[in-house]
């Protein structure tokens, strides 16, 4: 089901990568996609909708926390389709919250695509606790498709395979070979979509998940379940690539849901070198994981590194003390005042 604009642009990072003195480093601008203020979720929307419509559905129904990305494109998606959207939720998740959190960002954009919410606890099994809301709305006479929590299954992993495909014909025009795709990883859905696709292409990008739930473990465990599930529909070998999965775990600043300095000042980095907005919960997180890599000389010289923009940025309203504290502030923003950080490349690179 035809959600967004294909391809979705993919950009030379000219002034961050001379500003980190590194190799070249462009963005995949999946925060752009043109649906419900974009988002990777809407790559696998894309398959999940058509599940839901193919199932004669009229109420799509998923979990998520209060400034959940998942929620607010799965209300959007649901808004296009004429569909109603049906929320579990989870308000114990992140418990540290600013005045206003509950309100703004991704919940009022939620509202707006007038999705409707109920609570649930993040100690409930969220597959059950929306199995037991579909049946509920089943007896009011409704039909709803549950979209699990984050679009993480089967069907949506393969919105990854397809941007996979994708970004292999965006490199086809790159004069410097993508060798890296950094991005901030969850559910675990981007990650297992991206490595199943570019290794049935046969492309050696190795893919580099940021971990932004500091659960290490958990992360891994659904990279690898996704990829092999994956397996049953693309014939990838699914245990090699399971055992080269590379998933940094340094930048999940201790909790989901909370930022650290690394997170700010990379926040304020890619905004004040590129004109990007990041966000605290995710994406800033993988750009702190990038910038941090960089500057440990993990890539080569001649390495060509995409960052992937897997969206977000509706979030920085429920952190805006987060985002204007002094903490935040570090020496890679003081460089920002450097001749390096203002030197002008020439435009139009490749
Ligand atoms: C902005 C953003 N980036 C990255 C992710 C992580 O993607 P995945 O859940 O597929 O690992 C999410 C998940 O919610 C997200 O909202």
């Amino acid at each position: 089901m035809p959600l967004g604009h294909w391809p979705t642009p993919l950009e030379p990072l000219a002034r961050l990568s001379i500003a980190l003195g590194g190799p070249l480093i462009s963005v995949k601008r999946d925060d752009t996609i043109s649906l419900g203020m974009g988002g990777n979720k809407v790559r696998a929307l894309e398959y999940l909708m058509a599940e839901a419509l193919s199932a004669d559905a009229d109420t799509v129904l998923t979990a998520g926390v209060v400034q959940s990305n998942s929620v607010r494109q799965v209300a959007a998606a649901a808004a296009k389709l004429g569909l109603d959207c049906v929320v579990a939720v989870i308000r114990d998740r992140v418990l540290q919250v600013e005045p206003g959190y509950a309100q703004t960002g991704n919940f009022l954009l939620g509202t707006l695509y007038g999705a409707t919410y109920e609570d649930m606890s993040w100690s409930e099994n969220v597959p059950q606790r929306l199995a037991a809301i579909a049946e509920r709305l089943r007896r009011q006479g409704l039909r709803p498709y549950i979209v699990p929590y984050g679009c993480a299954s089967l069907t949506g992993a393969i919105g990854y395979v397809r941007a996979a495909i994708e970004l292999a014909k965006q490199f086809a025009s790159m004069t410097t070979p993508v060798t890296h795709v950094v991005h901030a990883c969850g559910t675990g859905a981007t990650q297992a979509g991206l490595v199943a696709g570019f290794a049935a292409l046969d492309r050696p990008v190795k893919v580099i998940g940021v971990d932004i739930d500091a659960d290490p473990a958990g992360v891994r465990r659904r990279v690898g379940d996704l990829l092999r599930q994956l397996r049953q529909v693309i014939g990838i070998e699914s245990e090699v690539l399971i055992a080269e999965l590379q998933i940094e775990t340094d930048y999940s600043a201790g909790a989901y849901g909370t930022a650290d300095q690394a997170t700010v000042a990379a926040i304020r980095t890619l905004a004040r070198t590129e004109s990007l907005i990041f966000d605290p919960v995710y994406s800033g997180k993988a750009a702190a994981a990038l910038i941090e890599l960089v500057r440990q000389r993990f890539f080569q010289p001649e390495d060509h590194v995409v960052l992937l923009h897997t969206g977000g940025s509706p979030a920085i309203y429920a952190y805006q003390a987060l985002l204007r504290s002094p903490e935040g502030s570090t020496a890679s923003d003081d460089r920002c005042a450097s001749a390096a950080w203002r030197s002008r490349p020439p435009y139009g690179h490749s």
